[in-house]
């Protein structure tokens, strides 16, 4: 069973700038309502049950988004608004969801994976990074009912273009499995334009096995002397661990990025 998920979000949001200078960058409203918010709603209707934020001391503010209870209360009282009670019982329930570690150095997503270690229990997890919203389609559900029936490690897939390549996780493909699906053959952080094996990036989706924490302990700064996730999974993929890249369908924005972040907003208001 897929039960927990785990989301990154200690990072500076440096691309944000000045909005992240007072502000996490994933709780800037997108058409009237916190990202996070949309990546939550993501999880519970993927049938996810608990929520592991990584946070850091700079950040806070997310863990008081969902914990000012004495603040509601106080207005609830005052005021009959239908629309904030009903707000709080959303929070409520995922307060109840989630839980907190911390990562006061962030020094990339393998490290903040790393953060969750003791929290999970299955095999098997899920990791959303924050930035990458996918609308239209809940490619997490997708994701979970493709590791149930093949029982093995799911990442998300999107083909970019090829010029852009250095910003991504890019995947050397071994065999199409279906339209939509293929087995991985290696998964490469950022490549040059020269170097990539293809232009399937990696997107921020991901089914892994509780296994990779092994390779986590071990792994050597990357690409910029970060700690990447993709690293360990690579590892993974050549001891012979099974990875499936997914083609998703829906709509992929980028809110990590200024430009990304106002088209965001332009395309969820339409929906
Ligand atoms: C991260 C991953 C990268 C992936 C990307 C998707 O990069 O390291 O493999 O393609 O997310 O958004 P970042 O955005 O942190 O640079």
């Amino acid at each position: 069973m897929i039960r927990q998920a785990i989301i990154p979000l200690a990072g500076h949001g440096t691309r944000l700038l000045p909005l992240t200078s007072v502000y996490a960058k994933e709780l800037l409203p997108i058409n009237g309502k916190a990202g996070l918010e949309y990546i939550l709603e993501e999880c519970v209707n993927a049938g996810i049950k608990e929520i592991i934020f990584i946070i850091s001391k700079k950040k806070e503010i997310i863990k008081k988004y969902f914990y000012n209870d004495k603040f509601y209360k106080m207005i609830i009282k005052k005021k009959k608004d239908s629309r904030i009670n009903a707000e709080y019982k959303k929070i409520l329930k995922y307060k109840k969801m989630i839980k907190f570690v911390y990562q006061n150095n962030p020094e990339g997503t393998g490290d903040a994976v790393l953060k969750a270690k003791k929290k999970i229990k299955d095999k098997y997890f899920l990791m959303l990074l924050p930035d990458d919203l996918i609308i239209k389609r809940n490619c997490s559900k997708d994701m979970i009912s493709i590791h149930y029936k093949k029982k093995c490690s799911v990442m998300a897939s999107m083909r970019v273009n090829k010029k852009t390549v250095s910003r991504w996780g890019i995947y050397s493909k071994k065999f199409n499995i279906n339209k939509n699906n293929f087995i991985i053959n290696d998964v490469i952080e950022k490549p040059s334009i020269k170097s990539a094996p293809s232009n399937n990036a990696v997107i921020g989706r991901y089914i892994l096995p509780k296994k990779i924490f092994t390779k986590l302990l071990n792994q050597k700064k990357g690409k910029g002397g970060e700690i990447h996730i993709t690293d360990a999974i690579r590892k993974l993929i050549h001891d012979g661990e099974k990875f499936i890249g997914h083609n998703f369908k829906g709509k992929y924005l980028d809110c990590g990025s200024m430009k990304g972040y106002i088209k965001s907003s332009m395309e969820i208001s339409k929906l």
